[in-house]
Parts: structure tokens; sequence; C-alpha cells
């Protein structure tokens, strides 16, 4: 049987049903309704944030915050990361300007975002690559030194915590995705966060198209709101959210045990506080090597992602006007690594099989 690299988690289907019913009593569909009201207080409450403000994807809402922010000008941010963090900034009209990450957490190195900051710089924009934390605190100094906003993509870090804090909790504001193959998801939906009633006011205009009244419209917002049955869907998996950490915890354990140590594979450092959300492995052998364990791997109908490969630096989209070259350590890790199969139901026997193939390739 096919194993892809990712598989939704699913409430039971009468938990679903059950949820959505009153749905048919309302007509209510989206708008600010009662069940996205009711996931943004639960995620208000879990994450520890005055406001987390739902959107119907995180790549909607990393847009809405670059906007709410005034962003403007330069932003420091990584090329280790997926295509939407890159995107938004651009989309946005604003330029990235690339930083190396870190050799171990392959997340923005701090040391080396001040050599890049000139008087257009307005934010940094890290990302919690894989579910773990940037260095929150050097980056916050950083900030505040030099007056620059900090806009967190969170996209990978629900259900992680740090020195017992959410994700949520640093930076000016942060972005979670509850993309169907997230930890914890709404089908497609994300949320930005935040402290400042004044920035969620602002978020809420982007999303529903700078609309205050029947009669006012005060900015030019588009439509990026969270419909019924997403938030219908974030409220059942959230209460099963302790379960799907477990079961992951569980699936990463035997990984570990298994490509620990092994001459040629290097794992990350993954902190009991994490949310297991991706299994990455860097090939020590580079990209042949890597690319040769993709292939073995795929034989046998086992589908690992290069992720994140190539940097979007290196996009063809943007073909003449970065250069990947500037951030070896993560040209490197692009070029090295693979994230295995990893979701709440991966039977123990097909973590052993993966590890099975891995490692008869290395031996
Ligand atoms: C790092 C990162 N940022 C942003 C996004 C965008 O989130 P979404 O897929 O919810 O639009 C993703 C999606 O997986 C991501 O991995």
């Amino acid at each position: 049987m096919r194993i892809q690299v990712a598989r939704s988690s699913m409430p039971d289907f009468a938990e679903y049903c059950q949820e959505i019913q009153g749905l048919w009593d309302s007509h209510w569909l989206t708008n600010n309704g009662e069940k996205a009201l009711a996931l943004e207080a639960a995620l208000q409450a879990y994450l520890d944030i005055p406001h987390a403000v739902l959107f119907s994807n995180g790549h909607l809402a990393l847009e809405a915050a670059i906007r709410a922010m005034g962003i403007t000008g330069e932003v420091i941010t990584t090329p280790f990361t997926f295509a939407s963090t890159t995107h938004a900034l651009v989309r946005c009209g604003v330029t990235p300007v690339f930083a190396d990450v870190r050799p171990d957490t392959l997340t923005l190195d701090a040391g080396a975002i001040e050599a890049l900051i000139t008087e257009r710089t307005t934010a940094i924009v890290p990302v919690h690559v894989y579910g773990n934390f940037c260095e929150v605190d050097a980056i916050r100094r950083i900030a505040e030194k030099h007056h620059l906003k900090v806009l967190y993509d969170a996209a990978h870090a629900f259900g992680a915590t740090h020195e017992g804090s959410s994700a949520a909790a640093y930076g000016d504001a942060a972005m979670f995705s509850f993309h169907a193959t997230k930890v914890f998801h709404t089908i497609e939906g994300g949320a930005v966060t935040c402290a400042s009633e004044a920035l969620a006011e602002a978020l809420r205009l982007e999303r529903n198209y700078g609309i205050t009244g029947p009669e006012s419209t005060v900015s030019v917002g588009g439509n990026a709101k969270m419909n019924e049955f997403q938030a219908a869907m974030g409220l059942c998996n959230l209460r099963h959210l302790d379960e799907e950490l477990a079961k992951r915890r569980r699936v990463c354990a035997i990984y570990r045990e298994r490509l620990a140590g092994v001459a040629g594979i290097r794992l990350l450092p993954m902190p009991q506080t994490g949310n297991h959300a991706y299994l990455p492995v860097l090939f020590e052998g580079g990209q042949a090597t890597r690319d040769e364990a993709f292939a073995r791997l795929a034989a046998q109908d086992i589908y690992p992602r290069k992720y994140f490969y190539p940097l979007t630096s290196a996009f063809a989209c943007y073909a003449g006007r970065f250069d990947p070259a500037q951030t070896p350590i993560a040209l490197q890790a692009s070029e090295s690594v693979l994230t295995l199969p990893l979701y709440a139901g991966l039977a123990d026997a097909d973590v052993h099989r993966v590890c099975d193939i891995l490692l008869a390739q290395e031996g």
C-alpha cells in the first residue's frame, strides 16, 4: 500500500456530523459564524494569546499580516521554507533579503541578521521550521535594537511549546497554518495571533474587504474568511489534539531509535515539547545520496518529501533575482534533506519498513 509523507487525521464521521448539524438550522455558513467564533475563542485559550484571527488558509493569513502590520521595503527572512513565506512577501511588494540558517535547527540564524539590515529594512520574518523554535530571544533583541517588526511564520508550530509558551507568544504576530496535512487542521485554514487589539482589527479588515458595517468600507481588504465547515473540523480536531501529538511522538521515537547514530545520516534535535510535525533526515553524502534514498523508497511505493528543496531563492520564478550560494548552509540542507512519512495512523511496521530501506542504502 502506498505510503505518503502525510495523511490527514480525521475525527469520527459521527462527531463531525454532530458538529455541523446546527448549520442546517441556522443556514449561517460563513462571516463570523458560531463555529468560527467558538474556534477563535478555543485557540486563544489554547495558545494563551489575546487574539487569534482565523483565515481561509495560512498563506492568505500571512499576506494579511504583512499588510496589516505595514511591512514594506526589505524583510530579513529565510530561503529554507515553503513557497508561501517568500511568495507572500513578494506578492505584497516587499523585498526578501535572505539570511542563512543555523546548521542544527535549520531556522534563521540570528547571528546573520544584523549584517543584512539597511535603512529599508522594516521587519524580520523567521520560520519555526518543522515546528522547531527559532532563536526567539536573540531575534527579539535585534528587532528592538533596530526598531523592526517581527512576524513569525509558525505554519509548522501548532502544538509545540518553548519554555512553556506557544509560538503565539513570540514576535508582534505569528501565523499558523491549519492545512489538512498539519498536526492540527481545519481542512484548509490558518490564523494570525497577536496581543494588539489594533492589529487584530486590521487583520479582520484584511480578511473581509475592509468592511466595518453595512454602509462602511474603510480599507482595500480582500476575502480570506474561514467558513463554518472548516471551523467545525477544527473544533473536532482540537478535542483530539493530545491524542494526535502522542501518536506522532510514538512514530518519531521509532524513527529516532532506528536512525540515530547511523553513519551518513543526521537527525535534527527534537525537543520533547515539540509537536512532532516532521521527521527530517539529512544525508551527509549530499544530493546524490539523498536522491538515491528517495528513489529507493519510491520504488517501494513510499513517498517522502524533499522538504524544502529547492530553496525559495532558487525558484524558477525568481531566476536572476537572488543568489542561493549566499546562504550556503541552507543550500546544503536543501540538497541533502528528506522528510520521512509521519502521521498519527502510520503503523509501526511501516515505520520499520522505511528504516529498513534507508539502512540498506546506508550499509
Ligand atoms: C512554512 C510555511 N509557511 C506557510 C505555509 C502556508 O500555509 P497554507 O498551506 O495553510 O496556506 C506553509 C504550508 O504548509 C508552510 O509550510
